[in-house]
């Protein structure tokens, strides 16, 4: 299989990095994920993506501060916030998570390409954590945006070995 293709390079040795070094990433850079992340399918092209970009350090403190398992944000070099438009008017999208995961995928990999390492951050309803709220509060998301996850991305400070092989029973030929 030709591993040397970028795209197969980039999937397989894509992995959630922890640990980054804080040196800003060049603007230009910032704009080809940006560009990646809209580039993602859609259901019925609904597009219901927003991204909100967060480099300010004391900012990306205080999300580090929101998320139970975000600390690394704080040493992040930028952090994406994906959020879903779910409704424009009467036009209700079923598909907006999918579509913000198809986003956030397409982020990763193109951080991983640009030689950047990242960290997808779930955000959910939790009761415990209300992670979605303080997002909302701190950066002025409007409450009719749901946010969908974080992506942190920096320089890499750790490495780790790239996929290889399928998982174990995962896999069901012609039928189950
Ligand atoms: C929906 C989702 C939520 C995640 N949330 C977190 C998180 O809150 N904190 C974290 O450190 N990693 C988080 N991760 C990263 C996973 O832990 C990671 O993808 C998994 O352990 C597999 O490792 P790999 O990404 O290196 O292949 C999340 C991944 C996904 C897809």
């Amino acid at each position: 299989m030709p591993e040397e293709n970028a795209v197969i390079k980039s999937i397989l040795s894509r992995r959630s990095i922890r640990s980054f070094d804080g040196k800003p990433v060049p603007a230009e850079q910032i704009d080809k994920v940006l560009e990646c992340a809209c580039a993602a399918p859609s259901g019925m092209n609904f597009r219901p993506w927003h991204f909100v970009v967060i480099e300010d350090r004391a900012k990306l403190n205080a999300i580090a501060g929101a998320h139970p398992y975000g600390r690394m944000l704080s040493q992040a070099s930028f952090g994406i916030i994906v959020c879903g438009e779910t409704r424009r008017g009467d036009s209700v999208s079923p598909w907006w998570e999918q579509d913000c995961s198809a986003a956030m995928q397409n982020i990763l990999l193109a951080v991983t390409d640009l030689g950047l390492g990242s960290v997808w951050l779930g955000v959910n309803h939790n009761e415990q954590f209300k992670i979605a709220e303080n997002l909302r509060e701190l950066l002025g998301i409007p409450e009719k945006i749901e946010v969908m996850g974080i992506a942190a991305v920096g320089y890499p400070k750790e490495s780790k070995p790239a996929h290889s092989g399928t998982d174990e029973g995962v896999i069901h030929k012609e039928e189950w």
